[in-house]
């Protein structure tokens, strides 16, 4: 059976400057099915960023309607959107934003902490040893390269087992060569987990790697083509 996790039904974000209105997502309608792997992607201030940071429930809607996993998330109110982003989306982000006094495993652990969910370090060690860090766990983020450091991130998002992980441009600070490594963590956890990811990217030839490719426009999607390379 087909499942629907993410419905967004003509949704619109406005941010409002002093006098001047920026609509950075417009009248955008998307499904995400379960085991999806999506590529957001688009010019630079084309609303990627925005559009993924309302669909993981990190921001709200301007209007339109947005489901997630069965959640009318549009009408809720902040609180119980955290409720919601905490017990079901991991995210990764371009700037890691680990905390820099706390090793990898302290980092990969701190959202069990903040959901108020058991503490599970073997859980946490064996998310290391996946994204191949189990020799750097005691590690600073100081004393590990960017693509470790993206590792960890991505570690410390699936400590909740979350149903869908959300990444905005999680290559945009690696080299080639780490950020093909990051892409293909991700590949192997869609491909094996069945884990549903969506991320942005304005690297084409990552983004072409993923299931689904979404273009974005000036906050409009333009189009939602299936990747040739699953055709
Ligand atoms: N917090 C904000 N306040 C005002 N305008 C914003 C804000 N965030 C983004 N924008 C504007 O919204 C548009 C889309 O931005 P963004 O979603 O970051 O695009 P992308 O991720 O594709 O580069 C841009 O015009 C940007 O300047
Ligand atoms: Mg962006």
């Amino acid at each position: 059976m087909v499942n629907v996790l993410i419905k967004a039904d003509k949704i619109n974000k406005t941010y409002k400057l002093f006098a001047e209105e920026v609509k950075a997502v417009k009248d955008v309608d998307l499904e995400i099915l379960q085991g999806e792997f999506i590529a957001i992607m688009g010019p630079s201030g084309s609303g990627k960023t925005t559009l993924l940071d309302i669909l993981g429930c990190l921001d709200r809607v301007s209007s339109g309607k947005l489901q997630v996993l069965d959640n009318d998330v549009s009408v809720l109110k902040e609180s119980s959107l955290v409720k919601i982003r905490r017990a079901n989306i991991g995210f990764v982000f371009q700037e890691f934003l680990l905390i820099p006094t706390l090793t990898a495993l302290e980092n990969v652990e701190l959202p069990l902490l903040f959901g108020k969910l058991p503490q599970d370090r073997n859980k946490a060690i064996k998310l290391l040893q996946m994204v191949g860090l189990g020799n750097r766990v005691n590690h600073l983020p100081k004393e590990l390269s960017g693509g470790e450091r993206q590792r960890v991130a991505i570690a410390r998002a699936l400590v909740t087992s979350p149903k869908i992980l959300f990444a905005d441009e999680p290559t945009g600070n690696l080299d080639t060569k780490s950020g093909q490594q990051i892409f293909d963590i991700f590949k192997e956890l869609n491909q094996k987990d069945g884990l549903t990811i969506v991320l942005t990217t304005h690297n084409n030839k990552l983004g072409l790697q993923a299931k689904r490719i979404v273009y974005l426009k000036d906050g409009h999607i333009v189009s939602k083509e299936e990747s040739s390379l699953y055709a």
